[in-house]
């Protein structure tokens, strides 16, 4: 019983040591490119995230061009600093697994600096166009709405400087956005449309959130 107990306590003490190390060290993790990866599209998976993370007031917008760096279009990612096929070479990979990358810059998760990583390793191409991977029949927090949010939205609207003060890192502060129309309204307003500075999404992501909405903001 008490070495069950502790078993389980060194394991768990195992995962957080190793999560500790991937995230807090600079070093690339090991990656092996799979055929799907092909399929990965620099305007649809790879811009969004950095406009949200790294384009924002503030940073690497064209407005404000901290260090001269724009991120928020092919032609600056890859001036900030792209070796194509070479990520360990790109400054501007070095500083999302770096500081830039950590909590409080661009909050990036460990999934989307694999997904920057996979893209360099491609060849950093400027695909456009791209088939959308959208299916509006599904609308859960857990599987469509937070993902969508993490990767077009929490750059700009996480603590401790959500823009607009909306703050979109927690279930709760997106159904609070979401009640008297506000979230919905953001996504699809004329003119200032959120993802700010960004493409719309399109009428099936929108159709997501609308449901989701509709269906009262499940935490589901
Ligand atoms: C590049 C930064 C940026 C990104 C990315 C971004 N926002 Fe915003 N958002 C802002 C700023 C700045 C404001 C404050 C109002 C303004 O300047 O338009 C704002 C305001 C808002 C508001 C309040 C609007 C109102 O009517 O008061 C909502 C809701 C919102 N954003 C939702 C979102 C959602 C949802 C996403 C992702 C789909 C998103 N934002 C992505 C910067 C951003």
């Amino acid at each position: 019983m008490l070495t069950k107990r502790l078993t389980n306590i060194l394991i768990a003490m195992a995962l957080i040591l190793s999560q500790t190390q991937t995230q807090g060290c600079k070093h690339m993790p090991v990656i092996t490119l799979t055929a799907a990866d092909s399929a990965i599209c620099f305007e649809r998976d790879i811009l969004p995230i950095f406009v949200s993370s790294c384009a924002k007031s503030g940073c690497h917008d064209p407005a404000t061009a901290e260090e001269e760096v724009i991120l928020n279009s092919w032609q600056g990612i890859m001036a900030a600093g792209v070796k194509p096929g070479d990520p360990k070479d790109s400054e501007v990979f070095k500083e999302i697994q770096g500081q830039m990358g950590g909590s409080g810059y661009g909050n990036l998760n460990t999934e989307q600096k694999i997904l920057i990583q996979k893209w360099i390793m491609l060849g950093a191409k400027n695909t456009v166009d791209c088939p959308s991977d959208c299916d509006s029949t599904q609308f859960t927090f857990s599987g469509t709405i937070k993902p969508m949010i993490e990767k077009y939205c929490i750059g700009c609207h996480a603590y401790p400087n959500a823009s607009g003060s909306i703050e979109l890192s927690s279930h709760t502060g997106v159904a609070n956005a979401a009640k008297n129309g506000i979230l919905l309204n953001s996504l699809t307003h004329p003119t200032n449309w959120m993802p700010k500075s960004s493409k719309k999404l399109s009428d099936c992501q929108i159709r997501q959130f609308e449901q989701w909405i509709n269906a009262g903001t499940p935490n589901d």
